[in-house]
């Protein structure tokens, strides 16, 4: 199914049923690592807030949640600068992280969060993204649970979005032109 936003067509590159899936199978895995211990998940907003929503109900160990929000992408589809519009509220030290991205492109977004997190000294730090893009000089991050690896196109979907319109469709899309 081709839809268009803004002018610009998308096509469906990664349908609901999919994410779906991937999700219970992160929220396995996620419990099983976390066996016994307490967790606080950050969400990255906006864009991770979805996938958050969804993933946190299949993770079985005990969560506190709170939310970070940066801006890298200004209004269309080139990154630029980040700037820290939310900070965490939460006390972090000593506690285990588990960040919640959406999306990993040039990896700039989680770098920056992560380097925000480690001054607060927490006792483990852990990311887990829906999408990663396997693009050129993207920041070399280790990311320890990644839903799906994709082409460098630019999505949109299931919280991720184009020029602020698109988070709330189901699936994901890829820009057709
Ligand atoms: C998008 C996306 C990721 C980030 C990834 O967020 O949700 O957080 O870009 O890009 P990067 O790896 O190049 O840093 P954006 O900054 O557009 O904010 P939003 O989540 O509010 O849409």
């Amino acid at each position: 199914m081709t839809i268009e936003i803004n002018g610009r067509k998308f096509r469906v590159l990664i349908p609901s049923s999919e994410i779906s899936q991937k999700v219970v199978e992160l929220g396995k895995k996620i419990t099983e690592d976390y066996e016994g211990k307490e967790i606080v998940i950050i969400c990255v907003l906006k864009g991770g807030l979805i996938f958050a929503s969804d993933l946190i109900r299949e993770i079985d160990v005990n969560t506190e949640i709170d939310f970070i929000r940066v801006s890298s992408y200004g209004n269309g589809m080139e990154a630029g600068e980040i700037e820290l519009i939310t900070d965490i509220s939460t006390p972090l030290k000593d506690k285990h992280i588990l960040l919640l991205e959406d999306l990993i492109d040039t990896g700039a977004t989680l770098d920056y969060i992560i380097k925000e997190i480690v001054s607060k000294e927490p006792a483990s730090i852990k990311n887990c993204t829906l999408v990663r893009k396997n693009k050129k000089n993207q920041i070399p991050i280790e990311i320890d649970y990644v839903g799906f690896e994709i082409e460098d196109n630019f999505i949109v979907g299931y919280g991720t979005d184009y020029a602020e319109q698109g988070r709330n469709l189901t699936d994901i899309y890829v820009i057709k032109d």
